[in-house]
């Protein structure tokens, strides 16, 4: 199956009710693991580099691996990169062959969004590559560890939400493939219980007309994500549940063994780590036996 554009992914998605799960895959245990999970699960997937993630693995290096993998899955894979900001890093990324790219404009007032984010969609389309925009705008707290740089007194501002009336207008202007959507959710730990507003998630995926996007998926609960599902999310991001879980269970190891431990031995197991946390997900997200 492998290479499938994100657009008919995110299509059939929204038909079916489950969502894709969208994970940042930062290195190549990442990418095996998921990938892996995928095949098992029978679950399409998307693998994900964003740019604010450049500075721990150069998107040049991990973009052949991640078209490698794509292409060789057993199960629908798309490619994404994960909040482009600078036009340099979305045209790398297509040039590198993601047929994917997350387009985030949301820092700049409206207008400036639209712009841009039509600018990106012009010459994305031109290449067989999905757009995703963002509108109203996903927190990234300090004290949430997603390397954010937001106030977290921010976090709970409902006038960062996205508009619905507003969404439809957006992607008719930019004509974006899929739109993430702010209601609650947050980058990073949750430093409160998050709260969602699924009665706007409902009413942006009616205005919009194009699958809604999550972002921040760690740290909610199993029934906010199922509610989530149920209300309109097509696509979840989850990167920070994952990146913790999997450190933890080293640390576990090392004090559990009193061995001498081969990096080789280390990194099988960190692989099945990220295996066994991406399958949970999957099917969580309702995607397993969707491929
Ligand atoms: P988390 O790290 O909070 O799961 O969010 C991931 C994300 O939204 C990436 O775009």
């Amino acid at each position: 199956m492998s290479k499938v554009s994100m657009g008919e992914m995110l299509r059939d998605a929204s038909r079916r009710g489950y969502a894709v799960p969208c994970f940042n895959a930062i290195n190549l245990d990442m990418v095996r693991g998921i990938i892996e999970a995928a095949e098992d699960e029978q679950s399409p997937v998307i693998l994900c580099h964003a740019e604010i993630h450049f500075k721990y693995t150069p998107l040049e290096q991990i973009a052949p691996i991640m078209v490698e993998a794509m292409n060789r899955a057993k199960v629908p894979v798309s490619i994404l990169l994960d909040h482009g900001k600078s036009f340099s890093a979305v045209t790398n990324a297509m040039h590198l062959g993601f047929n994917a790219i997350m387009f985030d404009g949301s820092e700049y007032e409206y207008e400036e969004n639209v712009r841009r984010t039509a600018e990106v969609v012009k010459i994305a389309k031109t290449l067989g590559v999905s757009v995703e925009g963002e509108l109203g705008y996903v927190t990234r707290p300090k004290s949430g560890g997603a390397e954010g740089e937001d106030d977290d007194s921010i976090i709970d501002d409902t006038s960062l939400y996205t508009d619905p009336e507003q969404a439809r207008e957006f992607v008719e202007r930019t004509g974006i493939d899929a739109l993430a959507a702010a209601f609650g959710t947050v980058h990073g730990v949750y430093l409160k219980k998050p709260v969602l507003d699924l009665i706007r998630l409902e009413r942006i995926r009616n205005t919009a007309g194009v699958p809604i996007v999550m972002h921040g998926g760690s740290g909610l609960s199993e029934e906010d994500f199922h509610k989530s599902i149920d209300h309109g999310a097509s696509k979840i991001n989850y990167y920070t549940g994952m990146a913790l879980k999997v450190v933890d269970r080293a640390k576990e190891r090392f004090i559990q063994s009193e061995e001498k431990t081969f990096y080789h031995e280390f990194m099988m197991n960190v692989i099945q780590d990220f295996k066994e946390d991406a399958q949970h997900i999957m099917r969580t997200f309702r995607s397993s036996n969707k491929a």
